[in-house]
């Protein structure tokens, strides 16, 4: 099954393109842009990604962010990430931004985003990944800043698909953005949104009423409302679930008692997701084996989490056809 999951097409759609700066690349930039970070050696960092909660990786996550500087930086950022791609299979992305993050450290919007836009550029031409960006708000932040956010990204629509919400879920509920979305909905943004992952079930279903998002980001905790449960399969709401993040935050105990198999089950249109795999252990494949270590998953229910994110991809019914052909492909000519 290892080669086969690693041979399998895959779709990534819940991508933070600062969770993916990885150690090496966070002490080559603390030393270009002479920014000082908590850490010594490599393992000093590894014993600091310890985590007990979202809120405690979230700390050291904006924390790493720092040292992100100049175009140059975003760019090497992201190149780093699809080369990952390319070795994963992973034929499509759709990657988070988090401007906030940046721009509350006198960082210019378009020098994020036209870091990270190059490099994506050059993963259609050179590599052949396709992509899409989705900027993040941060739901720790108040909602006017994330009003001037929108602002700031309308000036570059044609290199952002959807805006989400991302950071802390505990005490910002979806009612927080309602306008700041509304008015992404009206300069024709697609919106998405992080629910359900350490918030309650509530919260899945205010993002989806409220919000009027398209995927909802983790969702894991859908499971405790029976209703909404079957809204979600009868509208084929896709959930965007992250299973070492689930893990490594504490959401479930072990990968064991992991609830996306049983969703998938259920007819839940449930995909396969890295989050932030230089924080969390892992990049799409070692996503997938992990399920596959602790779950009797059939090879077509793999491709199924394949299909699965292509229909939820916010990309062109004749690029999602190209993909569904690719897929269909593999699995038909995997040897047994
Ligand atoms: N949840 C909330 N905020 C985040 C996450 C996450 O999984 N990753 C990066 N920011
Ligand atoms: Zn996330």
């Amino acid at each position: 099954m290892k080669s086969f999951i690693q041979a399998l097409p895959k779709v990534e759609l819940h991508l933070h393109i600062e969770g993916t700066l990885e150690p090496e690349l966070m002490f080559e930039l603390a030393r270009r842009n002479k920014v000082s970070i908590p850490y010594q050696t490599i393992e000093d960092v590894h014993e600091a990604y310890q985590f007990h909660n979202l809120q405690s990786f979230l700390d050291i996550y904006y924390q790493g962010a720092n040292v992100l500087i100049t175009e140059q930086d975003f760019f090497d950022l992201t190149w780093a990430y699809l080369l990952r791609c390319q070795k994963d299979n992973v034929l499509h992305s759709e990657i988070f931004f988090d401007p906030q993050t940046h721009t509350d450290r006198g960082i210019e919007f378009d020098t994020v985003v036209n870091g990270i836009h190059r490099a994506l550029t050059q993963g259609q031409d050179q590599l052949g990944i396709s992509s899409q960006l989705i900027l993040c708000f941060l739901r720790h932040l108040d909602e006017e800043s994330a009003i001037k956010t929108l602002q700031q990204a309308a000036l570059h629509k044609n290199k952002i698909v959807a805006v989400g919400l991302d950071s802390s879920e505990a005490g910002n509920p979806p009612q927080k953005f309602q306008k700041v979305f509304q008015q992404a909905l009206d300069y024709g943004f697609l919106t998405v949104a992080h629910a359900g992952e350490e918030g309650p079930a509530s919260n899945i279903s205010d993002t989806l009423e409220l919000l009027k998002t398209s995927r909802i980001d983790h969702g894991v905790r859908c499971s405790d409302d029976e209703i909404l449960v079957a809204k979600l399969i009868k509208d084929r709401t896709p959930l965007t679930i992250c299973p070492l993040s689930n893990i490594k935050l504490k959401v479930f105990e072990n990968m064991e008692q992991h609830n996306l198999v049983e969703l998938l089950r259920k007819g839940i249109c449930v995909t396969i997701n890295s989050d932030d795999p230089a924080y969390f252990g892992g990049y799409m494949t070692d996503n997938f084996l992990a399920i596959d270590h602790a779950h009797d998953v059939t090879r077509d229910e793999f491709g199924e989490f394949t299909f699965n994110a292509i229909e939820a991809s916010f990309i062109s019914t004749q690029e999602k056809d190209r993909l569904y052909a690719i897929t269909r492909d593999f699995l038909d000519t995997y040897p047994n």
